[in-house]
């Protein structure tokens, strides 16, 4: 299970000093959040907030495109840092060419979708990707209610993955706090995005990432336990090829 903070929650006079203590607390990668005031209602940062960021951490710089045009500023970000991007599958009628620039940058890719969002859009792209990100609120803001609703899918998109591709991995993303990654995490997720219970809580950030890690990594841990550790059922037998069905 990997943990993901995100900097919108961060207090941007002391963006440095927090991501380092993410960093030594343990965070796997850190996660930032761009919205241009069109894609979703609200604005937050751009290429210069990840160039800032690049050279006080090692920690691999995970950048969240919540804006209408993403492949215009995919090689800015890249040259700012970036390693990998996560691009909506909303509004996006050219999915399949966006991934495909982001991994001629040498990037690893991923595709977000929406709590409206059925799972099914996933299937033709999974095997391009390295990540899906599963909104768990609404995109567009920190601090708002993990919806339940999402949970059913990303069962589903765990099963998916597991079928296609098992190394990719499956991010949830909003509303995540100790409680809701373990429900996150028994439905299938192994990478945890969250903002305001590591930087906005009364905590200092390493106890906030203590207190998100300590339940759910032994659900994580026995989740594997159960399923083995590509994630398939005991017993079942690996799909080779394509099925052969007589008469066809
Ligand atoms: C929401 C962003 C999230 C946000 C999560 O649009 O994509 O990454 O920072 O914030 P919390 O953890 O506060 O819900
Ligand atoms: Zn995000």
């Amino acid at each position: 299970m990997r943990l993901a903070p995100s900097i919108l929650a961060a207090d941007f006079a002391r963006l440095g000093v927090q991501v380092a203590e993410a960093g030594k607390a343990g965070a796997d990668r850190i996660h930032s959040d761009v919205m241009d005031g069109h894609f979703v209602p609200n604005l937050s940062m751009g290429a210069p907030i990840v160039a800032s960021l690049r050279p006080v951490t090692q920690l691999p710089l995970e950048t969240h495109l919540m804006i209408s045009n993403p492949d215009l500023f995919l090689q800015e970000f890249a040259d700012s840092g970036s390693d990998s991007f996560l691009v909506h599958w909303e509004g996006n009628v050219n999915l399949h060419r966006t991934v495909q620039a982001i991994r001629a940058l040498g990037k690893r890719a991923g595709v977000a979708i929406n709590p409206a969002t059925p799972a099914a859009v996933l299937e033709e792209i999974l095997p391009d990707v390295d990540q899906v990100l599963v909104m768990t609120v609404d995109p567009g803001f920190g601090h708002q209610h993990f919806l339940h609703s999402t949970l059913a899918k990303i069962s589903r998109i765990r099963r998916m993955i597991d079928r296609v591709k098992p190394e990719c991995d499956l991010e949830v993303d909003g509303g995540i706090d100790s409680e809701t990654a373990r429900l996150c995490v028994e439905a299938g997720a192994n990478v945890l995005v969250a903002g305001s219970s590591v930087f906005g809580t009364n905590e200092s950030v390493p106890e906030a990432m203590n207190r998100l890690r300590a339940g759910a990594e032994g659900i994580y841990a026995n989740r594997n336990d159960r399923t083995g550790k590509n994630g398939r059922q005991h017993g079942a037998t690996p799909h080779r090829g394509r099925p052969r069905v007589r008469g066809v």
